[in-house]
């Protein structure tokens, strides 16, 4: 079965089959790197890894427009659930199971408070999609436990920060992709907003000569198909 993985700009993603629509991280109203408005996406199920305004993002207006399920952890999941939101309030080592699959939150080391003030504890996001597991690592330092998750699961398409600053930066993104083995690696987090500024085919020529995973620049609104 034919995925298509659509970078919609920062950290935002969109996975397709041509029924079920996955948005991760939708972050597009006052996205400067948006490729589309928040009014026109489309959602079955919203993922989100943290709180920060750079990927809560849209959520709640698109979960209340779409109908989506929200998956976040527990602390952003009762508070999008307020709002009326359908939500699934894992926390991390949990999994919420949906017919098209389904999310692991996994470890980040980060931070995470939501626009509205809610403290808790950043993810990554690991996710079968039917056939194809994508781990989007959410925003991350370089830490040595990356490397878990592809144990557990060997990783088609890892969907990677590399923008520094806020999350690891291009030249410890390459020992992340090292520690995770995908078989493809896309960038994100990176030339949203001047302090992220950093150079994607300089990350793809390290990564490929270093290790084994190939890496897919996309611009915003280009899609990668599986
Ligand atoms: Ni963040
Ligand atoms: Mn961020």
């Amino acid at each position: 079965m034919t995925m298509e993985v659509r970078f919609l700009g920062h950290a935002c993603f969109e996975l397709s089959d041509g029924d079920t629509t996955v948005l991760i991280d939708p972050f597009l109203s006052g996205n400067p790197k948006a490729a589309i408005a928040a009014a026109d996406v489309a959602a079955t199920t919203i993922l989100l890894s943290h709180g920060h305004g750079d990927h809560y993002g849209d959520t709640v207006d698109i979960a209340k427009r779409t109908g989506a399920t929200v998956v976040a952890i527990t602390e952003i999941a009762g508070e999008i659930g307020e709002e009326g939101v359908d939500v699934r309030d894992c926390n991390l080592g949990g999994t919420a199971k949906f017919d098209w699959g389904s999310v692991k939150l996994v470890p980040a080391w980060h931070t995470s408070t939501t626009p509205k003030g809610t403290v808790s504890t950043p993810a990554g996001l690991l996710i079968h999609f039917e056939d194809t597991v994508i781990y989007h690592l959410g925003d991350t330092a370089l830490f040595s436990d990356l490397q878990l998750v592809g144990k557990r699961a060997p990783i088609d398409i890892a969907l990677m920060c590399i923008g520094g600053h806020y999350t690891m930066d291009r030249t410890d993104a390459v020992e992340a992709a090292e520690l995770v083995g995908a078989k493809t690696v896309i960038p994100c987090h990176y030339n949203t907003f001047p302090p992220i500024e950093t150079d994607a085919e300089a990350f793809k020529s390290d990564v490929e000569s270093a290790t084994g995973s190939g890496v897919v620049v996309l611009e915003p609104g280009e899609t990668h198909s599986t």
